[in-house]
């Protein structure tokens, strides 16, 4: 049986949600193909989710979550999309997460935010598939979210898909936001985007596609993306650490399930917004090479 491929996607501006995009495009292909592939459901990390004390990690589990507005979309393209929280695979990871050590909990008030839905929208606009989301820590340290992906790695080979949405470039401190909410456009670059963010932006994409080839070494990704918190142009790139978080999950997924690193990573579309933000989207392993 084919296993799923691993997503890290940058969600970007809430913009993403309402404004045709290559990435827009992207997600939806990535959809299509996991419902072919009759997906069992959705682990996701998002970005804008965080458990605060120590080791503490909450797992959705709001039986009728509300999604909180997203400003600069019609109300249109997502009020009345249907969210569908998995609550038994919920509880199940709850289980997972406390059995390895960490201070796991299902949150039963939690109501979803764009980080999350707004990829489910793109992805399965015909109806959102049974989803998991699994908080962030508000310590935001890279090994503890990286290990909290090579936990729920498992469910993989049940055939859950997992995703980790956050940024690549995510820094809205260094956004430029005239053009956005004067005329609407968050596309618009008036300018070249700053050498630290095409710099950062490099680094992460080799850090995924180099690390994610046939004889490599365990634990490369892990490493290389964890390290990416100590490149000189991090902070340049991330302002705050949540948008960075969801890339340490993914690599810890790749990195504890046997074989999908080997058939590499793609950088599958990337969009710039407000002149410094990057959008790459990235996709480790694919359901045709797994065929094999
Ligand atoms: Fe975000």
């Amino acid at each position: 049986m084919p296993l799923p491929p691993v997503h890290f996607f940058s969600h970007g501006s809430t913009m993403m949600l309402g404004e045709e995009s290559k990435s827009a495009t992207y997600w939806k292909q990535c959809g299509d193909e996991a419902l072919e592939h009759k997906i069992k459901g959705v682990v996701m990390m998002g970005a804008h989710w965080d458990a605060r004390g120590t080791n503490r990690i909450d797992v959705a589990m709001n039986p009728n979550p509300a999604k909180s507005p997203v400003a600069y979309v019609h109300p249109s393209k997502y009020v009345d999309y249907k969210l569908v929280p998995d609550l038994p695979t919920g509880k199940r990871i709850v289980g997972m997460l406390n059995d390895e050590g960490l201070v796991a909990r299902g949150n039963e008030t939690f109501d979803w935010i764009h980080d999350t839905y707004l990829i489910l929208i793109r992805m399965f606009p015909g109806g959102c598939p049974p989803t998991t989301i699994v908080s962030m820590n508000a310590r935001f340290d890279p090994h503890l979210h990286a290990r909290v992906g090579s936990i729920v790695a498992k469910l993989r080979e049940e055939n859950y898909l997992i995703i980790g949405t956050g940024g690549a470039v995510h820094n809205l401190y260094r956004n430029h936001w005239w053009q956005m909410l004067r005329h609407s456009d968050n596309f618009a670059m008036p300018v070249p985007p700053e050498a630290a963010m095409l710099e950062f932006r490099q680094s992460v994409e080799d850090v995924f596609v180099r690390n994610c080839r046939a004889g490599m070494k365990k634990g490369a990704l892990v490493n290389g993306v964890t390290r990416l918190m100590k490149h000189p142009q991090f902070r340049d790139a991330h302002g705050t650490d949540d948008h960075f978080m969801a890339a340490c999950f993914v690599a810890g997924v790749v990195d504890a399930c046997e074989g999908v690193a080997d058939s590499g990573c793609v950088l599958g579309a990337e969009d710039w917004e407000l002149v410094n933000m990057c959008n790459s989207q990235f996709t480790v392993g694919n359901w045709v090479s797994q065929k094999a």
